[in-house]
């Protein structure tokens, strides 16, 4: 089990520092809330704990492993995985299949056994499909396995996205605000599917905008604020916070130029 570290992580795009100075480790295991107003630097800072985008100072470690640096297919099989702020599924295919993407740092056999179709090829596609249904069924999707994603509602393509990320087996997973769009009941749902996903032992990083949820399932919150850490604690503190109030419910906002 590992600890992610982000230290002194600052992101510049040409004059615009989207991340200034950033720091904040996340235990193993838990559910840790990044909150903050549109164009904080959440997405900028999932991009650059997975490996989509390299910082222009400080260093993203987890655990003995330095990710900073390293590519997403390298992170990802340090064990951390992540869904996107705008779902990213193939709508063509079906639910099971796009599940079944998510498994393939765990597939063994080479490309010739694939393209030969050798028994062992066959066999790991079998277990693969396997744990594809199995990842479907814990979150009561099962009966969804053999329907197109361009059939789903919105809401389950959501759920769909998850379920890929979570057939990785990581010991981290990354969520890009996974409630925008839901239905109250769906959100409701999507609790609960993150306490579990706690339960089995795997972090949670959290970035979502639905403040109920995050208070609700979350031990430790971040606040951004133009790229600046304004509160770091326990969510009861973060909902008494000055400057946290402040941010969220108005006031005079300083220009967005940085
Ligand atoms: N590739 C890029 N090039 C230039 N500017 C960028 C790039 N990516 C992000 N930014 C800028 O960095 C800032 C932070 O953006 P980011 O997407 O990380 O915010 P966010 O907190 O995820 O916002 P939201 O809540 O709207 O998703 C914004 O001002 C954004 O315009
Ligand atoms: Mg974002």
């Amino acid at each position: 089990m590992n600890q992610l570290r982000v230290n002194g992580v600052t992101r510049r795009f040409g004059g615009l520092t989207a991340l200034h100075d950033v720091s904040f480790t996340v235990e193993p295991g838990a559910i840790f809330g990044i909150i903050g107003p549109n164009g904080a630097g959440k997405t900028t800072l999932f991009n650059i704990v997975s490996g989509l985008d390299v910082p222009s100072e400080g260093e993203v470690a987890y655990g003995e492993t330095v990710l900073t640096g390293r590519p997403p297919y390298a992170v990802a099989e340090q064990g951390l995985a992540r869904t996107f702020q705008n779902v990213s599924v193939f709508p063509s295919m079906t639910v099971r299949e796009n599940v079944m993407i998510g498994r393939h740092r765990h597939c063994r056999a080479g490309l010739l056994a694939s393209c030969l179709r050798l028994p062992r090829q066959r066999r790991e596609e079998a277990a693969q499909r396997a744990d594809a249904d199995r990842i479907l069924d814990e979150l009561a999707m099962a009966h969804l396995a053999d329907t197109p994603v361009s059939a789903l509602a919105f809401g389950q393509r959501r759920m769909v996205e998850l379920a890929r990320a979570l057939a990785a087996e990581p010991s981290l997973l990354l969520l890009d605000e996974p409630a925008s769009g839901l239905t109250t009941r769906e959100t409701d749902d999507l609790a609960a599917q993150i306490r579990r996903i706690r339960e089995r032992g795997i972090a949670v990083l959290l970035v979502e905008h639905n403040m109920s949820l995050v208070m609700d399932v979350c031990e430790t919150i971040l606040v951004l604020d133009f790229g600046k850490r304004i509160a770091h604690g326990a969510p009861a503190d973060i909902r008494n916070d000055a400057r946290v109030i402040e941010v969220y419910l108005g006031g005079e906002r300083p220009d967005a130029a940085h």
